[in-house]
Order: C-alpha cells, then structure tokens, then sequence
C-alpha cells in the first residue's frame, strides 16, 4: 500500500490515478485544507494532518510499504508574505512524517519537489547539480527539507527520491481531475479564465525580465507525465537501495507571453493583456535540464505546451459552465 499525502490536491490526484492504473493499492491521506474529497476517486481516504501524532492511527492501520509526499503550500508569492507557513508546513511537518516512518518502518519516500531550489540558475537548462540557491521562502523550505532527506538517508535504512517539479500543468484527459486552487495565483488557469469570461483582463506581472520578450520564461509540464514520474520513481526505490534528485521538465522554455498566445490559440479566443508589477520572487528564467531522469529511470515526458493547455481549456470548461 502506497501512502500519498495531499491526494486529494492537485498533482496528488492525478498521481493517486496513474498509480491505481499501474495496480497499486494507495491511501490518500489530506486534511482538505486545499484539496478536494471528490478528487479522491480511487484507493481510501484518510482525514489527517500530516503535521498531527495521530497520523500515526493511519499506519496501524494499513501496511504501509512507502509514502509519496505532495501535501504542502507551494504559492511562491503567498511564501513571500507568510515565510513562517511555509517552513512550519514544508519542512518541520515533514519531520514529523519521517519520524512516524521510521517507527513503523517505512523507508521509501518520494518528494515534491521544485525548481524554486535553484533560485535564480547561473545557466539553463539546469542540471540538478547547480547550486541551489533558492529566493522565495517556498524554495527554501523545500531545500531544507532535501537536506533533511539526505542524512536521514545517510545515517538510516532509508531511501528517498526528491523530484524538483517545474512548472506544473494541464489536466487529466478524462476531465476526471484537473486543476483547481482557491485563490488560483498560477498563470495558465488565469489566462482561461479572462479566455471564458470569468475575469476581464490577465495581467502580465512585469515585461523587463532578462529574457527575449522581458516576461519571465517557465518550463511547462504536464501533469501525467509528473504522475508518471512517481511510479517510476517508486519503482526505483523498491528495485535499488538509493536515494537520488531528478528534475521534471520538458527541457522548453515559454515566455508569459507565449503562454498568453498559445491560450488565445486553442481557445480561439481573445482578451486583454496588460502589463503590471513584477511579482516578488520571481525568477527570470527556469529551464530543466531532465536528462538524468530520462537515463535513469526512462522517464520522456510526452505533452508539449499545445497539450498541456487543450487538457487544461477542457478540464476549464468542465468546471465553469459557460
Ligand atoms: N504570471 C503572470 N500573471 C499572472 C500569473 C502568473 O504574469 O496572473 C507569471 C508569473 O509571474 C510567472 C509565470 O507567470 O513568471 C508563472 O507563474 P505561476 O504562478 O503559474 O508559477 P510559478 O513559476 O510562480 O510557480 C510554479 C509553482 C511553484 C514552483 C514553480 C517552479 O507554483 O510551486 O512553478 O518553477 F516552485
């Protein structure tokens, strides 16, 4: 059994699916302080804090073989304002997870990591030996954590993969998850709102970047291929005694402005741009370099930026009737 904190969010669900695809038994366990119960579709459910001791009720009852771990907060601009949120939730409820394991004796953990460790890179496509050098306090949280991870894994029989996510997006081709955060802050699910007419404008938060066009370029990835990620990493550390850090990119960069225009073209819709304030925290430019994944564990990503926002623009229109 394959315990998934945060199943019921947003990558957790889209994992929680693949895996009950693949033919494993998973619990989900979420309070529900983002996620959504009817995102839990397969596998139990478990109402817990995985800050909480009582956590521990969860492991008496299943036998827990190893833990993914999403549940967290990841809005880098809320972490700018609320830092102690982050590190309390992030990284000292992490412990206390890692702690409940070790009593019961689990020693397979994966984590959701991001890019958002490398802070503003000295070159891209990163590769996940750059320095890590995070600038938002979401960034930090998840670096300490992956150190956390890395002498626990010294000292003790355990194993983890740390997987440093781009930027996540799109949503399951079924429309039986998707992506839905309240407040939503993240770019491609704004840009649908202005394009179904939930919203009159998308703002572009600053045009006087380092880049091409002077809006701050991501690396857009689907979220399938992510939960693809996760069973492959789960099926390394249940095949090999290590631990290891991959990147999850497709290697492509896209302006805010691409992004915007690729929107208007498979929505075939139009609304107003405008330029606003840089957003703090943001870095200019974030590229993956995943060729380690790739070697190691055989992980392509499959869906380009077109893709990622045809699933996301349907999923978009399942949840706003228009
Ligand atoms: N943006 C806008 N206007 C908006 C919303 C976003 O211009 O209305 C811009 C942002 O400034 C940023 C880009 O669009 O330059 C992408 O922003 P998102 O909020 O969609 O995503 P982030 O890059 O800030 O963060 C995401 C995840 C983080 C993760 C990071 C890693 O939310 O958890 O990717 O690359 F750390």
């Amino acid at each position: 059994m394959i315990l998934i904190t945060g199943g019921a969010g947003y990558i957790g669900s889209h994992t929680n699916k693949a895996l009950h695809n693949a033919g494993y038994d998973t619990v989900v366990v979420d309070n529900l302080c983002k996620g959504y119960e009817n995102f839990v579709k397969w596998g139990n459910f478990e109402n817990y804090d995985f800050g909480s001791k009582t956590l521990r009720e969860v492991f008496e009852k299943y036998d827990i073989d190893g833990v993914i771990h999403f549940a967290a907060f990841s809005s880098v601009a809320e972490s700018v304002e609320m830092p102690q949120k982050y590190f309390k939730n992030n990284y000292k409820n992490t412990l206390n997870l890692l702690q409940i394991m070790r009593e019961f004796g689990v020693n397979k953990f994966i984590l959701s990591s991001t890019a958002a460790v490398y802070g503003n890179p000295d070159k891209v496509p990163i590769t996940e030996d750059q320095d890590l050098k995070p600038i938002n306090p979401y960034g930090h949280s998840k670096f300490i954590t992956e150190k956390a991870l890395e002498r626990e894994a010294e000292k003790n029989d355990f194993n983890f993969v740390s997987l440093r996510y781009f930027n996540a997006a799109g949503a399951d081709f079924d429309c039986e998850v998707g992506e839905f955060h309240d407040p939503e802050t993240h770019l491609i699910p704004l840009v649908l709102d202005a394009a179904i007419g939930k919203r009159e404008s998308i703002s572009i938060f600053g045009d006087d970047y380092n880049t091409a066009d002077g809006t701050c370029v991501r690396d857009y990835i689907h979220v399938n291929d992510l939960a693809d990620a996760h069973i492959r990493a789960y099926e390394y550390l249940c095949d090999k005694n290590e631990s290891n850090i991959f990147n999850l990119g497709n290697g492509q960069g896209y302006s805010v402005r691409e992004v915007i225009d690729m929107c208007k073209k498979v929505t075939g819709r139009d609304f107003e741009v405008k330029i606003d304030e840089r957003r703090e925290g943001d870095p200019d430019i974030l590229i993956a370099d995943s060729a380690k994944i790739k070697e190691k564990l055989g992980w392509t990503p499959k869906y380009n930026l077109e893709q990622i926002v045809e699933s996301a623009w349907k999923w978009h229109k399942k949840i706003n009737v228009i």
